[in-house]
């Protein structure tokens, strides 16, 4: 039986979503496979609705929006570019980035609309039906979105996508302007990092674990989960259960 993606597309409403209302009444051919939720801008579009979306077996997650500069809210689009981006180096973590796409669509693009949904479907049929998909799904690619969409809730996290802009673009107070290349750098060791220090408190949900019982659960090196745990217990997220021996047990709190 041929498998028929399911996708599901945010369009923002001042332009994408205007171009498929074209693409409808000017009769354009494309795939019936995406579901449209209407958004009032793509930079609504939070990060945690795309991994909701990939969580319960969607196939694929389209985000379409005013081209650059057209944005109705001036710099809506700018801030989805960069939730996509994180959203992105999230998912290659676990090889699993193919899946969303972010486009820019006018809303007299209705043609181009057609192409991009026709283009994005096919590509996500050459990929299969998701791992999160039907009876038996991948739990430990779960676990690890699960995590992703943790981390991309954090402060951190959230706090580097927003103020990329001001960051690089304005001088701060001692009159220094961080490059793109600098923010960049600590953008996507945050990722890494934050991404980690999230599987770490899901181990943790399950039940109290010492430094070294995590590192070979994760495939973590034991300096590493250590130095994280550290981070946690600062932040209040983790503490001491018990001392087994000479080994700390740290538990969720
Ligand atoms: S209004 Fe269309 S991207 Fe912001």
């Amino acid at each position: 039986m041929s498998f028929e993606p399911r996708i599901l597309g945010f369009l923002c409403n001042w332009c994408s979503y205007a171009g498929a209302d074209l693409a409808g009444v000017s009769r354009i051919q494309y795939p019936p496979n995406i579901r449209v939720i209407r958004v009032m801008c793509s930079g609504r579009v939070d990060p945690i609705f795309i991994f909701n979306a990939l969580q319960i077996g969607i196939d694929g997650v389209i985000v379409m929006g005013c081209h650059p500069g057209d944005c109705h809210y001036l710099e809506g689009n700018y801030e989805a570019e960069k939730k996509y981006e994180m959203v992105k180096e999230f998912l290659k973590i676990a090889d699993f980035d193919r899946r969303i796409r972010l486009e820019w669509v006018s809303a007299s693009e209705g043609v181009r609309f057609g192409q991009v949904v026709a283009e994005f479907t096919n590509s996500i049929r050459e990929l299969g039906p998701s791992p999160l998909s039907g009876e038996n799904i991948d739990n430990e690619l779960l676990e690890k979105l699960k995590a992703m969409e943790a981390a991309a809730a954090s402060n951190r996290m959230r706090a580097l996508v927003g103020r990329q802009r001001k960051i690089t673009e304005e001088e701060n107070v001692y009159g220094e302007k961080v490059s793109e290349e600098k923010f960049n750098k600590i953008f996507y060791s945050a990722i890494n990092v934050e991404y980690e220090r999230h599987r770490v408190l899901f181990a943790l949900e399950k039940d109290p674990k010492s430094v070294k019982d995590l590192a070979v659960e994760l495939g973590l090196d034991p300096s590493v989960v250590l130095e994280h745990m550290l981070i946690l217990k600062g932040r209040s997220q983790v503490d001491f259960q018990q001392i087994i021996g000479n080994t700390p047990i740290f538990m969720r709190i």
